[in-house]
């Protein structure tokens, strides 16, 4: 064979291989793995297996979502580190759980009884206020996709905690959040940050005397287990952002980051329409397994609550900002007196 018959033969080769691995690369479908640290049978856990369905009906062949509840492939504390690496494409941790990443703001929504309902929150995270929250991930490398509601948080302990000054000197795990610190302060008890898949067991061998989370988050944990009382404050809420990485979400084919940005739309829906049946059932369930004493506060024992624990706005202005804070009663009407 002529030298120019070897190199066009070899040209030719050479094109059917690459040909070949892009037409393989092509079916590939994207890997998107959502870690979260709650049990599957939540509301955050269905909310992912439900983006999980409708990211995989909308895009058929093109994406395979990988969900792993639990903590199972990241725990608190180490999920928005992989976030940034790449090593997980979408998260949904806790509003109160961005101070570390230096978004304070975050912690808004966790002064105490900032909100009354579902319906006053969504005017914040379905409004300009949740957007301009969002906006500041983007420094960050982070985009916002949703928020997704839980619920309102109680308060259980091994021993019962009715008024305020029962709280008093009681070791209590917080999430991350300077605002839940200042919460627990407010109260006289000692806070205690703790990842959540340590809660349990440190709850079991008394290293901590009791916690704060909705209903669904204690009940599925078993926290009521190893926990003699749990009351009714609805004293905070406790809701999350799903967030991505910006490189990985801007680098998608137009196509897809479309598919997947109806499928979270859709999906954000189911699980904020779920969020409150979800709980609610949750400590009917406490209450029915009678480990736990459920305690519900009389309108008056929820006033003295209200009156020692609104004070922290003020106190966390310097942490969270003024205007965010305003930005926030704007849209609620909250009045601080
Ligand atoms: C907690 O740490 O208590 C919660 O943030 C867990 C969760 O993700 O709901």
């Amino acid at each position: 064979m002529k030298f120019s018959h070897v190199a066009g033969a070899l040209a030719a080769a050479i094109a059917a291989c690459m040909l070949a691995t892009g037409s393989a690369l092509a079916q590939q479908p994207i890997v998107v793995k959502f870690s979260h640290v709650v049990a599957a049978d939540t509301p955050k856990g269905k909310g992912a297996e439900k983006f999980k369905e409708l990211a995989e009906k909308y895009l058929p062949g093109k994406v395979k979502v990988e969900v792993y509840p639990n903590s199972t492939l990241y725990k608190d504390g180490e999920e928005m580190e992989a976030l940034s690496l790449g090593s997980v494409q979408l998260l949904a941790p806790s509003l109160a759980k961005f101070g570390p990443l230096g978004v304070r703001e975050f912690e808004v929504f966790d002064l105490p009884y900032m909100f009354d309902d579902y319906a006053e929150l969504h005017k914040v995270t379905e409004g300009p206020a949740g957007k301009a929250l969002f906006k500041k991930l983007e420094s960050k490398g982070i985009v916002g996709l949703a928020y997704w509601d839980n619920g309102f948080k109680i308060m259980s302990s091994n021993k019962p905690i009715k008024t305020p000054a029962d709280a008093k000197g009681q070791k209590m795990r917080i999430q991350s959040s300077q605002v839940l610190s200042a919460q627990m302060k407010a109260l006289g008890a000692l806070p205690q940050t703790m990842a959540f898949s340590e809660v349990y067991q440190a709850l079991q061998t008394g290293v901590v005397d009791g916690t704060e989370n909705p209903p669904s988050n204690l009940y599925t944990q078993k926290m009521h287990e190893v926990q003699k009382h749990v009351s009714v404050t609805n004293h905070g809420y406790l809701g999350y952002a799903v967030i991505t990485n910006k490189k990985f979400w801007d680098g998608l084919p137009a196509d897809v980051r479309a598919g997947l940005e109806r499928a979270m739309v859709d999906a954000t829906k189911y699980a904020n329409q779920i969020a409150k049946e979800e709980n609610d059932g949750a400590l009917e369930k406490v209450k029915a397994s009678g480990k736990s004493q459920v305690i519900a506060l009389t309108p008056a024992e929820r006033a003295a609550w209200k009156k020692a624990l609104v004070p922290v706005h003020k106190d966390m202005e310097g942490r969270i900002g003024k205007d965010t804070i305003q930005s926030v009663y704007t849209e609620t009407g909250f009045k601080p007196d």
